[in-house]
Formats: C-alpha cells, structure tokens, sequence
C-alpha cells in the first residue's frame, strides 16, 4: 500500500540531518528547447542551483550523509575520485562549513590542472594529493591509515554511510512531486545522470507514493546495464529499510543506460559537446562535460528515437558539475 507524502515526510525528519543546501530548487520550463526539438514539454529541476560551492547533487545528499559523519563524531571529510571531481569540490567546501579538515585524494589524470573543480578544492583549504592513476587506491588507504595514527577519525564521502545519499533523493523527489502537483505536471519520464544515489531515492520515493512515473537513469562511466541495476535495487532495499518502507524494488524497476558515456568517463564525445551547445545556445542553460551532458544527450537521442512525443512531458533533473567545464575548453574546441 502507498504511503501518503505526509508519512514519507515524517520519517525523513526522524533522521539526523544538517541544513546545507538552498531549497526548493527551481523547477523551469525549456520552451526553446521543446520548440527546437519539435518535440515533448521539457521542464528542468535545478538541483546544479542546490547553493553551497556552486552546487550539485551532492550538496542535498550532504545534508543526510555528513550528519551521519557528525554523529560519528568524525573530524575529517576525505573524498578520492578524479582530479575534476565535484564531489571532492562539494566535500572541501562542506567540510569547510563544518569546521572540519579536508583530504582529497584526487588523481593525476587528464584534467589534473588548477581550473574547475580542482582550483576551488584547493580554494576551500582541502589538503590534496595527486597519485598517479594506478596508485590511487594504495594512496587512499595510506592517507586514512595516517590520520587514524594521527588521531584523527576519518570519513570518507564516497563509501561511508552511502545509503544517506539515496534517502537524500527520497527528499528530493518529495520536493519535486509537490511541485509537480503545484505546476499541474504530470510527467512521462524524468532524466537524470547518476551513478546510483539520485536515481534509486527518487525511485523508492516514487513506488513507495505509488506514483508510476518513469525514471531513466544514464551512467557517467561505462557499466554494464543490468548488473546496475541489480546494484540499485540492492540500494533500494538498503534505502527503504532505513525509512521503514515496505517496498520490495527488483532490478526491473530500474532502468539506467551506459550507452551514452562515449570512450570513457569525463571523455567529451560529438553528442555530449552538442547537447552542451544546445543548451547553452537555445535556453542559457549550463551542463557539464562529464555528467549532465550525457544524460541531455541520452534524452535528446531517445526523442529523436521517438521513444517521447509531442504532448508529452519529460522533466530532466540536473545534477549540476558546471565548475568542470573550465577545464575543458580545449576539449570543447574552445
Ligand atoms: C554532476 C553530477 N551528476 C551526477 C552525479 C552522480 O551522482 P549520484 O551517483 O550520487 O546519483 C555526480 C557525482 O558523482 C555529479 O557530480
């Protein structure tokens, strides 16, 4: 049985959680898009305008994930990805608010220069290492040892707590069910990039309030399909146990395609550069090279598929990774 938005709300405000993010972020209608296309109503969630460093979907999955790392009582935001990693951006800056110590263990990849996402890590005073691509793992570890010897009790942003990041989502999709219902939106399927975290809280939000949008999920890194999806519904279990829901999620109930990713994650390819463009060019709006515009090219290849229509309504949730796009120039042909 669904439950009510007022139940969904109540028990997500049982859980700890700090207040970081800007909320509601806006909903906005892309007219010239939709006329551009000749295609269905597209309509765009601002979760890149979530407020703290620039923003992005971590900043709400922060707001759950972190407190987790204040009950703990840990001291120190560690985040090891790419060298134009938002979330290591996202972590810096949190950490910052907080007071607390931030390592990032990046990587000295492609993208490894003082632009982007890399300068404003720096800029919010996070201790940075850049191993080679190989030896990250090892440097990881080596750094948690390191502060733990030092007395420190380290949290890392990728691993620690992950299931927070989806409950996040389960507040993000109340928010947009609201505001769907206050813009008379019913929509046919929402879009978004993610690796896992937006893509299985929106979902268990949504089947757990007995509402049948669809959700399309496009990988930023190559994968295989449905062993993703076996994984989100893994996270789904995981996600509606800490709310209590009654929800058994299989993994048909998600569907995620990494056939738009191109060479590799964080690579440019011609259509992810031309949604950009488009975007950019037809409605002021920013996407980033390695996530958002991926996914925009996801969508707007399964419009031009025929897969939606004139009259129909798809709402593309944009997960933000703009600061990125200053260490791309070259890679744009710009
Ligand atoms: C801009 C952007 N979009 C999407 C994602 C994927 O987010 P998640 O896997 O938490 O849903 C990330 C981070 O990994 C990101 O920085």
């Amino acid at each position: 049985m669904a439950i009510t938005r007022e139940e969904l709300r109540e028990r997500l405000d049982g859980l700890p959680r700090l207040q970081l993010a800007a909320l509601p972020t806006p909903m906005e209608k892309l007219e010239r898009l939709s006329a551009h296309v000749g295609g269905p109503d597209f309509w765009v969630k601002r979760e890149d305008l979530t407020g703290v460093a620039m923003g992005g979907n971590k900043i709400r999955e922060f707001e759950f994930q972190i407190a987790q790392a204040v009950e703990r009582g840990c001291d120190v935001l560690l985040h090891a990805a790419a060298a134009q990693s938002n979330q290591s951006r996202q972590t810096a800056a949190v950490a910052a608010k907080l007071g607390l110590k931030a390592v990032m263990v990046g990587r000295r990849d492609a993208h490894a220069t003082d632009q982007g996402n890399l300068l404003l890590t720096r800029l919010f005073g996070a201790e940075v290492h850049l191993p080679e691509v190989e030896e990250q793992s090892a440097a990881v570890a080596a750094q948690i040892e390191e502060l733990v010897r030092a007395g420190h009790k380290p949290f890392n942003t990728s691993s620690d707590a992950r299931v927070f990041r989806a409950v996040a989502y389960v507040d993000g999709a109340l928010e947009l069910v609201a505001q769907c219902a206050d813009a008379g939106i019913e929509p046919d399927a929402i879009y978004l990039c993610s690796g896992a975290y937006t893509h299985v809280g929106l979902v268990v939000a949504l089947r757990a309030l007995g509402i049948d949008w669809r959700v399309v999920g496009i990988s930023p890194s190559p994968r295989d399909d449905v062993a993703a999806a076996e994984g989100h519904a893994d996270l789904a279990a995981e996600c509606a146990g800490v709310l209590g829901l009654e929800l058994a999620l299989a993994a048909g109930d998600f569907e995620s395609y990494a056939g738009f990713v191109g060479p590799d994650y964080g690579v440019v390819t011609d259509e992810s550069r031309a949604a950009l463009e488009l975007l950019a060019q037809q409605e002021g709006l920013l996407l980033d090279p390695s996530y958002t515009s991926k996914a925009m090219a996801g969508m707007l290849s399964h419009v031009r598929d025929g897969w939606w229509q004139k009259g129909q309504t798809l709402i593309f949730l944009h997960t933000g990774g703009t600061p990125a796009l200053f260490a791309y120039a070259e890679d744009l042909g710009y």
